[in-house]
């Protein structure tokens, strides 16, 4: 049985100090949205019900909310009120009794875990409130944690308000919070917006709670890491930064190789299998999916791509493409959507391809563009190949077969079939298909005109080697 009946998130903020035309909970760690991030932790609790309350760029982050947590309600808070005052519009038409989450939009690195025991602390205690707190070796921008001579919480004082020596407090309040249904709902009708920022403060409540005589107790996290809020761009790389250690931590536990983590960015939804062997200053991002025993980089960058095991890439950018078993890819390799190389493909440096499968064995090794291609198996594309693919105004397919071999610097210009077995000519500008077994070449025959240096270019050191040359004869 879950042991949460609401969850409330609190995202109306503008988050001004982000200087961002989007809303903050919309900016990004470890590919996904702050925002993402906390329901993903709530997600793990089974909660009944579960509230976001929006406000700035209200229709984007509705939006947003549709695509990763669809069950979530939303509330509008129209004017920032405080956090009280979001919390009061969140609790409107809800169930009397029982236990209340709540939490805020920007604290991306919270776990799961972490929320579970506080709720087991909550529970344990029957207070009617429980504050998740934490020592934070730089508390400056939070709420202090104020305790009494016995060291029972007495109340949250925000930065903004706390005098000298509250400032001193490195206790701080993480903006996570369980409540009694009911007590909450009384004490924020007492909160006024008597204060500097004249907001309905949500951290009030505590006081309130306990001067009513309510037991508010403090459950301190020791991970200061988890409860670390974002206000600003310099908070964002910060938490980043964080979030990729942990992440890039658990697949080192999991059996990745990774040489340099201080250089590796890699998404909370890549999979990456044992083995791997990751190198300095690679980025893996979206639903990349890696198997067992790749190498991946140095310097490379795979957006949504799956990679077989084995696979080597180094020093490239894929995206979106399928990269089969034992492939190798790079140096300097652009895959692009739509690519799909078979197992024990060789894709060398300076090659673009988009929207082309390459047949098993087969090379495309030197200074190549494919696109819009099918190419069979065992087959080898010349240095500078071009798949010429766009007339200009329509994109057109090309046909390779398997045990082909494309001469260097062809042009094959689509729609066009190149047969099974079949060998176009170097510098071929292949317009019409070529049959199966067929040599095809499409170039003017080579005329030498003799001595036209030593007439045409006399004086030259050209023609001075060629008369030595000649002397020599
Ligand atoms: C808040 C806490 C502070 C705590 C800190 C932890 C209060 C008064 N202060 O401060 O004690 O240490 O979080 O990170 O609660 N929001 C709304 N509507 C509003 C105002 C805010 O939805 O009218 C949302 C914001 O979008 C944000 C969250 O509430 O997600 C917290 O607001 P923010 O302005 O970031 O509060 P802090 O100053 O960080
Ligand atoms: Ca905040």
């Amino acid at each position: 049985m879950s042991q949460l009946d609401l969850a409330i998130v609190l995202a109306a903020g503008e988050g001004t100090r982000m200087k961002s035309s989007r809303a903050k909970v919309l900016h990004e760690i470890a590919g996904r949205s702050l925002i993402a991030h906390v329901l993903h932790a709530i997600n793990q609790l089974d909660a009944k019900e579960l509230r976001v309350v929006v406000g700035a760029a209200k229709e984007e982050v509705i939006d947003h909310l549709n695509q990763v947590s669809p069950k979530a309600k939303t509330v509008f808070q129209e004017v920032r009120g405080g956090t009280g005052h979001a919390t009061r519009l969140a609790l409107e038409a809800t169930a009397e009794n029982g236990t209340v989450l709540i939490c805020a939009g920007d604290t991306p690195l919270l776990t799961g875990n972490t929320l579970s025991e506080l709720i087991s602390k909550h529970n344990s205690t029957g207070a009617s409130a429980t504050v998740l707190t934490t020592q934070m070796p730089d508390p400056t921008g939070y709420g202090r944690v104020i305790r009494d001579n016995s060291g029972d919480l007495a109340e949250i004082v925000e930065e903004k308000d706390a005098n000298d020596s509250q400032k001193q407090t490195l206790e701080i309040n993480s903006g996570v919070y369980l409540f009694a249904l009911a007590d909450l709902k009384a004490a924020l009708n007492q909160v006024t917006g008597n204060n500097s920022q004249k907001e309905e403060y949500l951290t009030d409540v505590i006081a309130i709670l306990r001067n009513e005589g309510k037991k508010v107790a403090a459950f301190a996290t020791h991970d200061y890491t988890e409860v670390m809020g974002i206000n600003d761009r310099a908070q964002l790389s910060t938490c980043g930064f964080i979030m990729n250690a942990r992440i890039c931590d658990a697949l080192m536990q999991s059996g990745v190789t990774i040489i340099d983590p201080m250089s590796t960015w890699i998404d909370v939804t890549a999979e990456i299998g044992i083995d791997v062997v990751i190198e300095p200053g690679t980025a893996i991002k979206g639903a990349t999916r890696i198997g067992a025993s790749a190498v991946i980089g140095p310097r490379t960058t795979l957006i949504n791509t799956e990679v077989g095991a084995q696979a080597k890439i180094f020093e490239s950018h894929c995206e979106s493409a399928i990269i089969g078993a034992g492939a190798q890819v790079g140096p300097f390799t652009h895959l692009r959507a739509g690519t799909k190389l078979s197992d024990q493909v060789r894709v060398g440096s300076f090659v673009e391809i988009k929207n082309s499968t390459i047949g098993q064995s087969s090379k495309v090794p030197h200074l190549s563009y494919v696109g819009d291609a099918t190419v069979g198996a065992h087959t080898n594309i010349g240095a500078a190949t071009v798949v010429v693919n766009y007339d200009g105004v329509e994109k057109h397919q090309t046909v390779i077969g398997d045990h082909v071999r494309i001469g260097s610097d062809s042009m094959l210009v689509a729609p066009v079939t190149i047969g099974d077995g079949a060998y176009t000519a170097a510098g071929s500008v292949i317009t019409e298909d070529v049959p199966a077994g067929a040599l095809g070449i499409a170039r003017s025959k080579q005329s030498n005109i003799l001595g036209w240096v030593l007439k045409k270019r006399k004086g030259t050191k050209s023609a001075e080697a060629a008369t030595k040359r000649e002397g020599q004869k």
